[in-house]
């Protein structure tokens, strides 16, 4: 069945079988970003954000991904890059490959709880995403600091349109 949906910004149409997993789908698009793990729905290498909310994509069906705004590592890195950037920078990586699952936790994790989260929070919204190179203590030292980024920049964003209100009031 032909299934249409919005893929790290730009819209996508392919032809998908009922029970294909979406996880297949999106890796042979080419997103390889979404790595196949354990394919139970235990591991969280292959999370994707499906309408805000991560996904197993290896459980997910793809015909249900029709309609859905979907978001991989690769796209959160173009539109969001605090998150990768902060993982580069605590080193939050070994072998890598939680990692874009781990970015796609972490993106979501901040919208979710708000950037005030703090790290038991994270920590406990990041326990479905396992690292077999135990590196859970950077990863969540880059989950906290792109949060901080965040809410540094919604500060700003804030103070800029309480300036700008102001203006328009003299
Ligand atoms: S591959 Fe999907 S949760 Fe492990
Ligand atoms: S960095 Fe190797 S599995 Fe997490």
């Amino acid at each position: 069945m032909i299934v249409r949906f919005c893929l790290n910004g730009g819209p996508v149409e392919v032809d998908a079988r009922t029970g294909a997993s979406f996880l297949d789908v999106i890796r042979g698009l080419g997103l390889t970003g979404v790595k196949a793990g354990c394919r139970i729905g235990v591991c969280g290498v292959c999370s994707v954000l499906v309408d805000g909310l991560p996904v197993s994509s290896c459980l997910f069906l793809a015909p249900c991904a029709d309609g859905c705004d979907v978001w991989t590592a690769e796209g959160i890195a173009q539109a969001h890059p605090e998150v990768t950037d902060a993982f580069v920078r605590c080193e939050a990586m070994q072998c890598g490959i939680c990692t874009p699952g781990q970015v796609v936790a972490a993106t979501a994790a901040i919208t979710e709880l708000g950037p005030g989260a703090d790290e038991d929070e994270l920590r406990e919204y990041l326990i479905g995403n396992l690292c077999r190179c135990t590196g859970y203590n950077t990863i969540i030292a880059a989950a906290r600091e792109a949060a901080a980024r965040e809410a540094a920049a919604r500060e700003a964003a804030a103070r800029e349109a309480a300036t700008q209100e102001a203006g328009d009031v003299h």
